[in-house]
C-alpha cells in the first residue's frame, strides 16, 4: 500500500536515503528540514502545524535532530530545544492531525556503558554519558506517552555509514582525509567496538518497520550491523586503501567503549537482517570518492 509520508530531517544523511527509497517504491514524501527553508524548523510549532494541516500525512518519520555526542557538550541548549521540544512539537502535530503511525529516531548512545557487550532493547538505560544521549532518552519517554493516541515505533540506529555519510562520524572523517588530506585523531587504544550499519541495510529495516503492525502501540527496535568492528580493524581496512596518518589521543569520556547491537528483535519480528559485507562496502565508498 502506498502512503503519504512526512519525513522530518529529509535533507540529512538518513533522511535523504530514506526519502529516495520510499519515492522509488511510489510513496509520496513531504520533506520538512531547516535546510529546505529556514521556516521548516521543528521548534516552530505553528509552521509545523500548518504543514500537517495542508498535507495530512498517514505516517511520520522523525529524523530531524542535532546529532553527535561531542558537539552536545558545546551547545547543550541547541540539543535540548531541537531534540526534546522539537520532538514534542512533532508528536503533538501527529496527535492533532490523527497520523496513524510515527517512526522516531532515537540512538544507540542511549545505552551508555553496559556490563554486557551486546545491547538489547529491554536493557535499563539510566546513565546517559552525554547531553545528546539524555535528549534521546527524553525523546523515547515522550514517544511512550504519546503512544496512547497512535502507534509510535522508536528505532535506535548504530553508527550508520554510506554515501554522503555524516562528516563528524569516524568513517566520514576518514573519507574527508582521503579526499582532502589531514591526520586522523584516534581516541583511545583502538579496541573500542561498533556494529557499523550500512545505510541501505538501515533503510531496508526502516521500511519493514513502516509496514509492521503490532498490537502494541509502542515498540523499540535496534537497527545495527552484524559484524563487531574495532576501531583498529577499521583503520587497518582504511590503511590498505591509502596511507593514513594517525594522531594518538586519550580516550574521550563522552564515547562508549562498546556499542554493539543485538538485532534479534528486528530479525524475528520484522524478518530483517543486514546483508551487506562491511569491508566490501567501505572499500566501495572510498573507491567511489577517488
Ligand atoms: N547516522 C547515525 O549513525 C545515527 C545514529 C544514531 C541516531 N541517529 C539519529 O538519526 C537521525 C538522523 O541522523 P542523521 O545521521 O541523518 O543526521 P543529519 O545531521 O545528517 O540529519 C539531521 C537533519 O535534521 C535537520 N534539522 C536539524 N535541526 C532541525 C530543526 N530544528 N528543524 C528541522 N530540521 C532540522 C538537519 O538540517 C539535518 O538535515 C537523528 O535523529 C540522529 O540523532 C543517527
Amino acid at each position: 500500500m502506498l502512503n503519504k509520508i512526512l519525513i522530518t530531517g529529509n535533507k540529512g544523511f538518513l533522511g535523504t536515503h530514506t526519502q529516495n527509497e520510499l519515492e522509488k517504491l511510489g510513496n509520496r514524501v513531504i520533506g520538512f528540514d531547516i535546510k529546505n527553508d529556514f521556516a521548516e524548523d521543528i521548534r516552530n510549532k505553528d509552521y509545523l502545524d500548518k504543514v500537517f494541516e495542508e498535507n495530512k500525512p498517514d505516517i511520520v518519520i522523525h529524523f530531524a535532530a542535532r546529532p553527535g555526542v561531542r558537539k552536545s557538550a558545546i551547545v547543550p541548549e541547541e540539543y535540548i530545544t531541537t531534540n526534546i521540544i522539537g520532538t514534542l512539537n512533532v508528536l503533538e502535530c501527529c496527535k492533532k492531525h490523527k497520523t496513524k503511525k510515527a517512526l522516531v529516531a532515537s540512538s544507540s548512545s542511549i545505552y551508555g556503558e553496559q556490563p554486557d557487550c551486546l545491547l538489547k532493547e529491554e536493557m535499563v538505560c539510566e546513565n546517559p554519558k552525554s547531553i545528546y544521549a539524555m535528549t534521546k532518552k527524553s525523546v523515547e519517554t515522550l514517544c511512550k506517552l504519546y503512544s496512547s493516541d497512535m502507534k509510535v515505533y522508536v528505532f535506535r540506529p548504530f553508527s550508520v555509514f554510506g554515501e554522503n555519510g555524516r562528516p563528524d562520524m569516524a568513517i566520514g572523517q576518514l573519507l574527508n582525509i582521503y579526499k582532502k588530506g589531514g591526520v586522523f585523531e584516534k581516541y583511545g587504544n583502538g579496541n573500542s567496538v561498533r556494529t557499523y550499519t550500512n545505510v541501505h541495510d538501515f533503510v531496508d529495516c526502516l521500511i519493514k518497520l513502516m509496514y509492521y503492525d503490532s498490537i502494541n502501540n509502542y515498540e523499540v527496535f535496534n537497527i545495527g550491523g552484524a559484524e563487531k568492528i574495532s576501531l583498529n580493524h577499521l583503520l587497518k581496512i582504511i590503511m590498505n586503501i591509502f596511507p593514513l596518518r594517525i594522531k594518538e589521543m586519550p580516550f574521550n569520556e563522552l564515547d562508549v567503549t562498546s556499542s554493539c547491537a543485538d538485532i534479534s528483535k528486528a530479525k524475528q519480528v520484522l524478518n530483517w537482517e543486514p546483508v551487506r559485507n562491511f569491508e566490501e562496502e567501505i572499500i566501495k565508498i572510498f573507491k567511489n570518492n577517488e
